[in-house]
């Protein structure tokens, strides 16, 4: 199976798919033939380069050997309709939405924590949701260390994280009250595809709520930090926030380790870490933010400090975009780690 290049599909071409054709160029991965598919056919360009996007069909997957899928989740989204016939078809399936993520044939990788789970795949690899890529990152290196018993996280995230229309949401109603010279907060769109308004605004809801009055997105990291790390025994409780910024998830994350550990050692241990950056001199105004990490592949911790009350209590505050580390670049780095997998 090892290639010099590789057959690639990107399935849709909204926030993540886009960003998708981008990592690829910007990461150099071997493409022999790119096949771009969403629901219907047309011509876009992303940074200059034009590609055809092609209606999708099973027959479409015929000789792909990685099919990355960012299309809508649910019954009739993409990855429920067509991953298996592209594994089928011989490719091998990384999957961003929620569809396959808690099926336990199916591997959950950010590749920094767990990559050897890559090899367990039997056709489908699932990418985690963007709020527990970045945490795990920033998290695992102090696992390792010291061990985490309990995490209560705050999550503050970017409209792009709900998709290409909550962004088209937000313009718009950021727009329309600048437009007023806000004589009025309250807007109502038409094409509205978040619960509440927006700009100027953040609310409390993401997904739709379940068991123990959590969202959907609050129990994604719950079970899924759980099954990259491993550990079930991780007492999770999360707040997931919408925020008004365009691009760029940020985490309020508490922890409590199972030995003690300074926040200088946590410090020196993440700024070895792959895949983070440490920005912390809070004093000179240095922490990481949104507008740092939108288009860096990397996640941004800061803030790093001990809890005043509990012994083995710590505070970081987590940043990454969502749409890279969060999406499109976990899911090419899970590319990169199945083909240097084949023989
Ligand atoms: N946004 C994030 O930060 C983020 C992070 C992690 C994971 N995810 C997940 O990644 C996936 C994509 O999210 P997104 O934000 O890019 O969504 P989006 O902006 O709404 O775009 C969805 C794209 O998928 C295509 N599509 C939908 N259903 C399809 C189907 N049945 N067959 C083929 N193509 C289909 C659409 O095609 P048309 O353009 O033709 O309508 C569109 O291009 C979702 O599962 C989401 O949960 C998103």
């Amino acid at each position: 199976m090892k290639k010099s290049k590789y057959n690639v599909a990107v399935i849709g071409v909204g926030a993540v798919g886009v960003e998708m054709l981008r990592v690829l160029r910007q990461r150099n991965f071997p493409v022999a033939e790119l096949r771009v598919f969403a629901r219907s056919a047309r011509d876009i360009e992303v940074d200059g380069e034009k590609y055809s996007v092609k209606q999708i069909s099973p027959e479409g997957f015929e000789g792909i050997d990685i099919a990355l899928f960012a299309g809508t989740e649910g019954e009739k989204g993409a990855a429920i309709t067509y991953a298996s016939e592209a594994v089928k078809r011989g490719a091998v399936v990384i999957d961003n939405g929620a569809d396959f993520r808690m099926d336990p044939k199916v591997p959950l990788v950010v590749p920094e924590v767990n990559a050897k789970d890559v090899k367990k795949h039997k056709g489908i690899i699932a990418n985690p949701n963007c709020s527990t890529i970045q945490m795990v990152v920033a998290l695992w290196p102090i696992y390792k260390k010291a061990g985490i018993k309990r995490i209560i996280v705050s999550t503050f995230q970017a409209a792009s994280g709900a998709g290409r229309s909550a962004v088209e949401q937000l313009k718009e109603e950021t727009s329309i009250i600048t437009s007023r010279g806000f004589s009025s907060l309250r807007v109502d769109v038409e094409n509205k595809s978040l619960p509440q308004q927006l700009a100027y605004n953040v609310f409390p809801h993401i997904g739709g709520f379940s068991e123990c009055d959590y969202t959907n997105e609050e129990w994604k990291l719950v079970k899924e930090t759980h099954k990259i790390m491993h550990d079930n025994k991780i007492k999770i409780s999360a707040t997931t926030v919408r925020v008004p910024v365009r691009t760029g998830h940020s985490e309020s994350v508490y922890i409590e380790t199972g030995k003690r550990i300074e926040p200088d050692l946590v410090r020196k241990i993440l700024s070895k870490a792959p895949g983070l950056i440490v920005m912390d001199e809070p004093r000179k105004s240095l922490y990481p933010m949104p507008i740092d990490a939108e288009g860096r592949d990397e996640t941004f911790v800061g803030r790093i400090r001990q809890d005043c009350f509990v012994k083995n209590g710590l505070w970081l505050w987590v940043v990454a975009d969502n749409l890279r580390k969060g999406a499109a670049t976990n899911a090419i780095q899970i590319a990169e780690c199945v083909i240097s997998n084949w023989k």
